[in-house]
Order: structure tokens, then sequence, then C-alpha cells
């Protein structure tokens, strides 16, 4: 067993789950994979022990099934889990008054519900051990209304304000609570949706691997919300002193002039 505890990522089969697990296990923590598909689990588990030599728990479980959660969320009261990456998501992409409310609703079960309860159950480990990682992968969509994936844009603006408000909560505590905000990123993530990459230019993609990469980076000089493609650090710093200045004025218990009328 790694002193560096175990790390749990959901979402471990494909794209940027998968290059978690790898960059994990290349660092030393041992690893509980969550999916599905249970074969390229085991297929992923077997290539990482030998390459790294570390232990690799696989857990084939559909997180938007109730049950399956609660057998995962009691898995992680029984291991020393130190980090836990929530990237299992999905877009049920679509003009959203078309898209099937039961892929909508299938939609929150994964990526609020599950990535709730999971961060609850993980942090009540961390607390325990005192120390711990959370990331919970959002989207750049956080901050975009967007005409076919309104439940998905809704989910990951969720997403972010739930994941920095734990910070917030946790701050001094010695556990770290990172939100990751992807722009395009080259996995299945599109095709798994009978649509093709040709959603964004070519050049708007980036690679798994580097995205992971720069995540570690973000979580190395303990950055709250980590933007790997964003160049251009003062475009969030004005975003934030804007955010700032929206709830002083809302705050000020007065109905703004131009409401008043009629
Ligand atoms: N790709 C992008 O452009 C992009 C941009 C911003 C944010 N993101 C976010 O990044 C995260 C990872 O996506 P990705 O791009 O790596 O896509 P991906 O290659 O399609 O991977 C999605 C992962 O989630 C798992 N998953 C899906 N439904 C699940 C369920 N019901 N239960 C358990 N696991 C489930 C899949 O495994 P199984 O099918 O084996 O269950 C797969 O491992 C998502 O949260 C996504 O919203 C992606």
């Amino acid at each position: 067993m790694s002193d560096l505890g175990i790390a749990v990522i959901t979402g471990a089969s494909s794209g940027i789950g998968a290059s978690f697990a790898t960059r994990y296990a290349q660092k030393g923590y041992d690893l509980l994979l969550v999916a599905r598909r249970g074969d390229r689990l085991a297929a992923m588990a077997e290539n990482l022990r030998s390459e790294t030599g570390v232990g690799v728990e696989t857990f084939v479980a559909d997180l938007g099934n109730a049950g399956d959660l609660t057998r995962l969320e009691t898995r992680l009261a029984e291991i020393p889990v130190t980090a836990l990456v929530n990237n299992a998501g999905v877009g049920a992409l679509g003009p959203t008054s078309n898209v099937q409310a039961d892929a909508q609703q299938a939609l929150l079960n994964i990526n609020v519900i599950a990535l709730t309860r999971l961060s609850l159950a993980a942090i009540q480990r961390f607390k325990a051990a005192g120390r711990g990682t959370l990331i919970n992968i959002a989207s750049v969509m956080a901050l975009m209304p967007s005409a076919g994936g309104g439940a998905y844009s809704g989910s990951k603006a969720y997403v972010l304000n739930f994941s920095r408000s734990l910070g917030l909560e946790l701050a001094g505590s010695g556990i770290g609570v990172h939100v990751v905000m992807p722009g395009p990123v080259r996995t299945e993530f599109f095709s798994s949706q009978g649509l093709n990459d040709a959603v964004f230019p070519d050049s708007s993609y980036v690679s798994a691997d580097d995205l992971v990469k720069a995540v570690f980076a973000g979580v190395d000089q303990d950055e709250e919300v980590i933007t790997p493609t964003l160049s251009s650090p003062e475009i969030w710093r004005d975003y934030e002193i804007a955010r700032s200045a929206f709830m002083r004025e809302v705050m000020g218990g007065e109905i703004a002039a131009q409401y008043k009328v009629g």
C-alpha cells in the first residue's frame, strides 16, 4: 500500500479520467478506478500495475444509478482515500427543449448528484486523515448559457459554485479543493454522443494528457479554479472583480431605477 494513499478517479475508462489515472499512478498513488466499462478498466489496471507497480482496484458502476452510487460511497468509507477526481460526466447535448427529459435527468444524476455525494464521502475521509485533494471537473461552459447544452452548462455551473463553496469552508484545513474548467479536449466525449469533434475548430482542442499535466501544475500552485487554456490570468481577475461589484450593488436594499416604472 502506497504511503500516498489511494486516488479515486471516476470516468477513468477513457479521455481525461484515463489521463488522471496514468498521472496519479506515475506519482506513486494506488488507484480506485470507476466507470461502467469494466473491460476497459481491467485493461488499464493491468497496464498501470505492470508499468508503475502501484495497486489498482477497479469498480464498475453506473453513477447515474442510486444503488451503484451507494456501493461506491460505502467503498470510499473503507479505504484510505487521499485524492478524488470527480471526472465522469455526460453532455445530453442538443436543443434543450427537444432532448428527452430522462436524458437530462440522467445527466443531473451523474454530473451533479454523484459528484456531490462522492465529494462529501471523500471529504469525510480527508477530514479523518487531515489531508486530501478533491478535483472536480467542470467546464468553461460553467460560465456560458448554451443553446444546445442547457442542462450541461447548468450542471457545470453547479460544479463550479459547489466546489468553490466547499473550498471556502475547508480553507486552512489541509484539504485542497480544486475545480477545473477545460475548454475542448480531444476525447470520446463528443463521439460517444453521436457528435463529431468538428463541433469546435480543430485548433481549439488540447489533448487529455496536456490538460491533466496542467491541472497538476495548478494544484501544485494551490489554484482554486484551474483553467488550463486561459493564458491571460487578468481576464479571470477582472471577472472576479466584476462579480464582487455585482454582489455589492445587488445587496444595496433598493429596487433599481429602471424597474421603478408602471
Ligand atoms: N472533452 C471535452 O471537450 C470536455 C470539455 C470540458 C469538460 N469536459 C468534462 O470532462 C469530463 C470527462 O470527459 P471526457 O472528455 O474525458 O469524455 P469521455 O472520454 O467520454 O469520458 C467520460 C467518462 O465518464 C464515464 N461515464 C459516463 N457516464 C457514466 C456513468 N453513467 N457512470 C460512470 N461513469 C460514466 C465514461 O465511462 P463509461 O462509459 O465506461 O462508463 C468515461 O470514462 C466530463 O465531466 C466532461 O463534462 C470535457
